[in-house]
């Protein structure tokens, strides 16, 4: 295991050079781009996102999901952190994002060290990956020089990938940020750990499709547990995503779709959906090919949009809540 891990570390590396020189232009991120500007910036992040996840370890998912959704509004850009009535992180579809903590700790280490230097937006890319790591998951080289975005608008999130969505909306919404159906896939893994409030997926259980009754596909062992995390339609516990190792990386996650375990409906139709069960499937069977995968699309994930110094948009925010003034 240890070898395969590394020789993904390995492949990765490569592969984000491969794509900053084929794609290098304006957004393009680089990797070492603090070595002389701020040397200590992975160490200092580390040790804040390991400081909070020995604490609760329900947070390492929750800094993987709150790099994912700071990502697909306006690209990379720390605009999910940003405080405001109608921001984005006041929005439904931000429902449960968790973590702030951690970026702002992280940030404070940073700024205390390198004033000024380091975007917050690069701190959620850090953070996402060391969170991974701890879960027992693939590491991977993350290139950095994200600038922090001006704007958080929480009707710019209308976009966001619902559970509610088809397979083809779910491919459209990733489409539009460069990412392709094998990001999709790969990327719906991280549910491998984290959990979900029941008001997701209670209709599963109770109301499917307004009949009454519960989702056909669903499990009915997982039914049965399901309806005791979630007595009620208006529950709001929270259950796993991948039953029976949320808190470890595995692969278990695409095991659990083909089991009818799925805890989102989105998450089971990749199964079911002629465009993404195969996926499903070699996932299942590889957790060599998950992990790999899975790097790649984060890498791509997180370029999307991402605002620099050459491109210009943005700044260094001195703090992570609110833009410079
Ligand atoms: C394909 C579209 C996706 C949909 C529809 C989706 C939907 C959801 C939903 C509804 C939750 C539960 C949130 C809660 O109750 O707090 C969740 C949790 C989570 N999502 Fe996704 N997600 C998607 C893709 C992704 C991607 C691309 C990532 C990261 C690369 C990700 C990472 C996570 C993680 C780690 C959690 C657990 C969070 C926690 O335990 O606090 N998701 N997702």
């Amino acid at each position: 295991m240890a070898i395969s891990r590394a020789y993904i570390s390995f492949l990765s590396t490569f592969f984000i050079l491969f794509l900053l020189r084929n794609n290098g232009g304006v957004g393009a991120t680089t990797l070492g781009y603090y070595s002389e500007s701020c040397p200590n910036v992975e160490e200092i992040v580390k040790s804040s996102v390991e400081f909070f996840v020995s604490n609760d370890n329900s947070l390492a998912p929750a800094l993987l999901r709150l790099h994912f959704h700071d990502c697909f509004v306006h690209g990379c850009d720390g605009s999910v952190l940003l405080e405001g009535s109608s921001s984005e992180m006041s929005a439904p579809a931000n429902t449960g994002l968790r973590g702030f903590q951690v970026i702002m700790d992280a940030k404070a280490g940073v700024e205390a060290r390198c004033p000024g230097v380091v975007s917050c937006a690069d701190i959620l890319a850090l953070a996402a990956r060391d969170a991974v790591v701890l879960t027992k998951g693939p590491s991977w080289e993350v290139a950095l020089g994200r600038l922090d975005g001006l704007k958080s608008s929480a009707s710019d999130t209308n976009d966001m990938p619902s559970p509610f969505d088809s397979i083809s909306l779910l491919a459209t919404k990733f489409a539009a940020k460069g990412l392709s159906l094998e990001d999709l896939v790969a990327l719906s893994g991280a549910h491998t750990i984290g959990q979900a409030d029941c008001h997701f997926f209670s209709y599963r259980l109770y109301n499917y499709g307004t009949t009454g009754a519960s989702d056909p596909s669903l499990n009915s062992s997982s039914l049965n547990e399901l309806k005791a995390i979630c007595p009620s339609l208006s529950s709001n516990n929270r259950a796993a995503l991948d039953k029976g190792s949320r808190q470890t990386w595995d692969n278990a996650y695409y095991k659990n779709i083909g089991a009818g375990n799925a805890l989102l409906e989105s998450d089971s139709k990749l199964g079911s959906d002629g465009s993404t069960g195969g996926l499903v499937s070699r996932f299942a069977g590889s957790l060599s090919e998950f992990d790999s995968t899975f790097v790649r699309s984060m890498v791509k994930l997180g370029n999307v949009g991402v605002k620099t110094k050459a491109g210009g948009g943005g700044e260094i925010r001195r703090m992570c809540q609110v833009t410079n003034f």
